[in-house]
């Protein structure tokens, strides 16, 4: 990023792209000097991508062709993400596995949310099995994205209690809640230069994050 302009962010979205509009809210409001130059998606018909562009945001769709490989797909992705001079990718429930090749072009701006306190329940359907281990906790993890999957460092996570009233709907619901307010702050965070990835760790204000920063909410 010059001094001079706004950081240049991409998100990438395969579905209703919530985070994507708690992003694209903050920096409509300033809480955020950052610009976002391109939303992208492997799915012509999520939701997420309507609201990208009813916003005015620039939107990309990338269909899987039928016989592709995850390089060759990736390699496309990576071609249109350079193509806007994007600097930092956003995974925003961006549902496909991506390359190493892709993880390692873009490491250390390259970030995702993921559904649950890391390093638990890496994967899918985590409101399910944390319900099914019985954790008291939950929460989400705001990460740099490294080939292993959900298992770069993190940077920032929100928890909260567990009710027993809790089902799977209302977890992801809870959840929800707690990304679109921590997502926005690790991009901050990116964009005014307080964070960093520097020799594979993150640096927040000159300080490795030996271990994730975490908000509880009730
Ligand atoms: C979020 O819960 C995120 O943790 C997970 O996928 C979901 C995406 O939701 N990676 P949305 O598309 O941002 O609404």
């Amino acid at each position: 990023m010059s001094a001079s302009s706004l950081l240049r962010i991409g998100i990438l979205i395969s579905g209703a792209g919530s985070n994507m509009l708690s992003i694209a809210e903050a920096i409509r409001e300033r809480e955020i000097a950052a610009e976002l130059a391109l939303v992208a998606t492997d799915k012509p018909e999520c939701i997420g991508l309507m609201h990208a562009a009813s916003l005015g945001i620039p939107t990309f769709v990338i269909p899987k062709a039928k016989v592709e490989t995850r390089e060759s797909y990736d390699a496309r992705l990576r071609v249109t993400l350079e193509s806007q001079s994007i600097e930092l990718v956003v995974l925003a429930g961006y549902m496909r596995i991506l390359s190493n090749a892709f993880v390692n072009a873009f490491s250390g701006r390259l970030i995702n949310i993921h559904p649950s306190l890391l390093p638990n329940h890496k994967g899918l359907h985590t409101h399910r099995r944390v319900l099914a281990a019985g954790d008291t906790v939950h929460g989400a993890s705001v990460h740099y994205v490294t080939p292993e999957l959900d298992g770069g460092p993190v940077i920032l996570q929100a928890s909260f209690n567990v009710r027993t009233s809790d089902d799977e709907k209302s977890l992801a619901t809870r959840t929800q809640i707690y990304e679109h307010k921590i997502y926005p702050k690790v991009v901050k965070w990116i964009a005014s230069g307080r964070l960093k990835y520097i020799h594979k760790q993150a640096q927040l204000d000159g300080h490795i994050l030996t271990q994730p920063i975490i908000e509880y909410f009730t």
